[in-house]
C-alpha cells in the first residue's frame, strides 16, 4: 500500500485530490499538508493533516521520514496572476519548494507528481494543436518556474532515478474550492455569478481561447499518470492534457441554456489578458492518450451541467 504526502492540500486541486487518494489508498495513508495551522473542516474530519511551509526543507524531510512517505503529490505553488504580482516570492515557492520536494524524494526514495501548466508555453509557441515537444519561451514568472520545474524533474529522474512525473494542466474548473489566483479563474467565477443570478464581468476579452478541464478529469489524470507502467512513458515532465478549448463567450452561451436570464459584460484586466494571449489556444494531447490512456469524460456541456448542479446544491446546503 502506498503512503502519500500531498503538499498544497487545501488548494483548488488538493481539496479534491486528497479525498480521491484517500478513497483509493486508505484514509490513514494520505497525509495532507497545508500552509495553514488548522485545516479546513472537510480535511480535518477525513484524515491526517500537518502544517508545512514548503520552503522549509528540514520540516519536509522530517515529515517524509517519520511518516514513511513513498509518493509525494506536490501542489504547493503560486498561480500565474499572483506570481506576476510577486515574482520573487513565486520563484522562492515554486522553484525552491520543488527543489526541496525533489531532494526529499531523492533521500527517501519517493515518487513525485508535479503539475506543470499551459503556462509553460509562451507567445512564440505554436498556438493551435500545440505539440508535446515544442518551443517553450514563456514571458511570465509562473511560466519560467513551470518550464524550469519540468526540466528539474527530468534532471532528477535521469541523474538520481527519482520517479518524477507530471502533466501540463489547462485551466481547471471546479466548485468545491475557489481557484488560487490564476488567469483562467474567470471560468470558475462565471458559474458562481450565474447561480447567484448576478451579472458577470469577465476580465478576459471575447475570443480569448484557452484549454480547460473539469476537476474530476484532472484528478483522474493525476492518479492515472502515477499508476502508469514506467516502461510505457517516453515523456515524464510533462504531458500535454486538455478536455476543451473555449473562449468566455462559449461558457456564457452554455450557461444560458440552463440560466436564460444570465448576462455577461467584459471589463478587461490587461495583466491577465496579456498572460492569456501568451498561452496556446489548444494543446495536442495525443501522447498522453496514447502512452497512458488519458481520456477526459467532461466536455463543455457536461462540465456546465455539473458545475451548476454542484453550486446550486452548495447554496441549498448553506440555507
Ligand atoms: P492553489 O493556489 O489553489 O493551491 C496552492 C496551495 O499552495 C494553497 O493551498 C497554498 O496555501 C499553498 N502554498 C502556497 N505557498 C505555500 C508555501 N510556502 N508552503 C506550503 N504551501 C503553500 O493552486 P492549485 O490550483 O491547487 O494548483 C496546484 C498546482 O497545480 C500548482 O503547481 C499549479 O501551478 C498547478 N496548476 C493548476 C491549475 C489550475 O487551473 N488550478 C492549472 C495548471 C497547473
Ligand atoms: N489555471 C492556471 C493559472 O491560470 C494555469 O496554470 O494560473
Amino acid at each position: 500500500m502506498k503512503k502519500i504526502l500531498v503538499t498544497g492540500a487545501t488548494g483548488q486541486i488538493g481539496s479534491e485530490l486528497v479525498p480521491a487518494l484517500r478513497s483509493r489508498y486508505g484514509f490513514a495513508n494520505v497525509i495532507a499538508c497545508g500552509h495553514q495551522r488548522t485545516p479546513p473542516p472537510e480535511l480535518e474530519q477525513a484524515g491526517p493533516y500537518l502544517k508545512l511551509d514548503i520552503r522549509d526543507p528540514a520540516a519536509l524531510n522530517q515529515i517524509v521520514a517519520e511518516q514513511r512517505i513513498d509518493t509525494i503529490y506536490h501542489l504547493a505553488a503560486l498561480l500565474s496572476a499572483v506570481a506576476e504580482q510577486k515574482p520573487q516570492l513565486a520563484w522562492e515557492i515554486n522553484m525552491g519548494g520543488l527543489l526541496n520536494v525533489l531532494e526529499a524524494a531523492r533521500l527517501h526514495h519517493c515518487a513525485v507528481f508535479h503539475p506543470s501548466s499551459i503556462g509553460a508555453f509562451g507567445p512564440t509557441t505554436p498556438a493551435e494543436l500545440t505539440p508535446q515537444v515544442t518551443i517553450q519561451r514563456p514571458n511570465t514568472m509562473y511560466g519560467v518556474t513551470k518550464v524550469a520545474g519540468e526540466l528539474l524533474c527530468d534532471y532528477y529522474f535521469s541523474r538520481f532515478q527519482v520517479d518524477a512525473r507530471g502533466v501540463r494542466y489547462p485551466g481547471l474548473i471546479s466548485y468545491q474550492t475557489p481557484p488560487g489566483g490564476g488567469t483562467t479563474d474567470y471560468a470558475v467565477e462565471i458559474f458562481h455569478a450565474a447561480v447567484q443570478d448576478k451579472p458577470y464581468r469577465c476580465f478576459l476579452k471575447k475570443g480569448t481561447r484557452l484549454d480547460m478541464m473539469y476537476m474530476a478529469d484532472a484528478i483522474e489524470a493525476a492518479i492515472a499518470i502515477m499508476e502508469a507502467e514506467p516502461g510505457s512513458l517516453s515523456v515524464r515532465n510533462a504531458f500535454n492534457i486538455t478536455a476543451m478549448s473555449v473562449a468566455p463567450e462559449d461558457i456564457y452561451h452554455e450557461i444560458k441554456k440552463h440560466r436564460p436570464g444570465f448576462t455577461m459584460t467584459y471589463e478587461i484586466d490587461p495583466i491577465r489578458q496579456a498572460i492569456a494571449e501568451s498561452w496556446p489556444n489548444r494543446l495536442d494531447d495525443s501522447e498522453a492518450r496514447r502512452q497512458w490512456g488519458f481520456s477526459p469524460r467532461y466536455d463543455l456541456a457536461a462540465m456546465t451541467k455539473e458545475m451548476i448542479a454542484g453550486l446550486t446544491g452548495q447554496d441549498q446546503e448553506k440555507n
